[in-house]
């Protein structure tokens, strides 16, 4: 099969000044991990280019049964092979290895070439490398950027005609040193041409390492594309460069929601990885979402909350300190302040959740009220219910969770429990301080407390004079 574009994504290195626990290739970027990041946006460039005519390879080698795995899993409709570099001779080596391994990477018109540590990389940036290389004719172009401090990139020389070659650091004289236009390792090239010069580079420098960069020679039909703006290639290889990574990551997010008409008080100090954010919305400093949370439309989201993996609807309130995780809070609810809702609880609209108040597993319908200070696990509680201050559906019995069932339009006294599992019908009244053991039909009223004994002037037995 022929294919227009083939990308291989340079992944072997052990990452070792990141410190980490695992392969560089599977650090942790914005919930998800470095990799994800230049294999999403190839898949988006090849896709723009030739739908379902594309190969994607990665070249593995530290950790490499955990990054195939992790691939894998995640990309189930890709069409990706791996090569394995045993040996991380160098990045020109690297791709001989991806040439020698995997069969269909000669049958690629153009070979697009990435490493798994530039996770800004953007498709737009792909696509015009590709448009330049086809729109003048070329064999290769090499993706560049000027930087203050040049230290650590491959230097771009060009040439008084035409082409161009790269000195590496460790390679470069004083005068080429000073050079502020580096290379990103982002290439596109035309196979034939890579083929063509690939086998012949060698290891004579002083790292002994077989560059991929000597690809690149003066007398040779390639260009250096510079890009202003650098950070979408900036390389994490240390946690200070992944952190700063991930912030010019959410800096993006916040700008294309801002675009959206999201309002921020204070971007900076917010930690957002979804752009699911409607129209209207107001976002608080010290916020956090994840990636998998989706938020309507002109919702607000005060100080200090942190959301998981939840879908908030439309005029949806958070007020501060709140802590949800996989939760729905649907149209016009209000949660918080200091509230944690955890996995499985269900808002209904218009509902209210206060103060202290934890709900897990249950689904609240519409006009809810739970105010203060309350416990709720494995619960239905029917539209417009009142649970007072403090009541606990005692659901665990050490052994066993149970159920809670309350109808609609029921009342529930203060300080009131109900002993799971049990179920509680519409409009009942519940008097405060009860324990509620036994089921209740439609519209009874339950007390369970003793009788209130009261004694004339003996307090004074019971205080103590201080
Ligand atoms: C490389 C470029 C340099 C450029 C810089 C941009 C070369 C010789 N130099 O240098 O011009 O400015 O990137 O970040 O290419 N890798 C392998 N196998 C190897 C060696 C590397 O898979 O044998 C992978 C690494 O895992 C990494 C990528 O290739 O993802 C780049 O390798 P790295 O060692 O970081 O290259 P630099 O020294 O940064
Ligand atoms: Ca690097």
């Amino acid at each position: 099969m022929k294919y227009e574009v083939g990308t291989v994504i340079l992944s072997a290195g052990a990452g070792t000044r990141m410190n980490l626990n695992v392969p560089k290739p599977l650090a942790p970027f914005m919930g998800d991990c470095l990799v994800d990041y230049p294999l999403r946006a190839s898949v988006a460039m090849m896709n723009t280019v030739a739908p379902s005519k594309n190969l994607i390879g990665l070249v593995t080698g530290h950790g490499r049964d955990l990054v195939e795995n992790y691939i894998n899993e995640n990309y189930k409709n890709e069409n990706i092979s791996y090569a394995f570099q045993k040996e991380q001779l160098g990045t020109a080596h690297a791709l001989r290895c991806y040439f020698d391994q995997i069969e269909d990477s000669k049958n690629c018109e153009y070979t697009m070439v990435l490493c798994a540590d530039t996770p800004l990389i953007e498709e737009a940036s792909l696509l015009h490398l590709y448009n330049e290389l086809k729109n003048k004719g070329l064999d290769g172009v090499a993706a560049t950027f000027s930087v203050s401090a040049p230290k650590g990139y491959g230097r771009i020389i060009r040439s008084e005609d035409k082409g161009f070659h790269i000195v590496e650091e460790k390679d470069a004289n004083e005068q080429e040193r000073r050079v502020q236009e580096v290379n990103s390792g982002v290439y596109v090239l035309k196979t034939s041409f890579i083929l063509e010069h690939l086998y012949s580079i060698d290891s004579e420098n002083k790292a002994g390492e077989f560059y991929l960069t000597d690809l690149f020679k003066d007398e040779f039909n390639v260009a250096p594309i510079l890009f202003d703006d650098a950070s979408s290639f900036l390389g994490v290889n240390n946690l200070e460069q992944l952190e700063k990574s991930e912030t010019i990551m959410r800096r993006r997010i916040a700008t294309a929601l801002r675009v959206k008409g999201v309002r921020f008080v204070d971007a900076r100090h917010t930690y957002i990885n979804t752009q699911k954010i409607g129209r209207g919305s107001f976002i608080h400093p010290y916020v956090n979402i994840d990636e998998k949370s989706e938020i309507g439309e002109n919702v607000t989201i005060e100080p200090g909350c942190i959301i998981i993996n939840s879908k908030i609807e439309d005029g949806a309130h958070v007020k501060a300190y709140s802590h949800l995780e996989e939760v729905v809070l649907r149209n016009s609810s209000v949660v918080g302040p200091y509230a944690r809702l955890r996995p499985g609880a269900d808002i209904g609209p218009e509902s209210k959740i206060g103060n202290f108040v934890e709900i897990k597993k249950s689904k609240l319908d519409r006009g809810v009220k739970v105010s203060h200070l309350s416990y709720v696990g494995d619960a239905e509680i029917g539209e417009e219910t009142n649970i007072g201050c403090g009541f606990i559906t005692c659901n665990y019995d050490g052994a066993n969770k149970h159920k809670t069932v309350i109808g609609k339009k029921s009342f529930i006294g203060s300080d009131s429990q109900t002993v799971a599992p049990v179920n509680i019908g519409d409009e009942c009244f519940v008097a405060s301080g009860s324990t509620v053991t036994h089921d209740m039909s439609d519209g009874s009223f339950a007390i369970s407390r003793t009788k209130q004994v009261t004694k004339e002037n003996m307090a004074k037995r019971f205080l103590k004079s201080k």
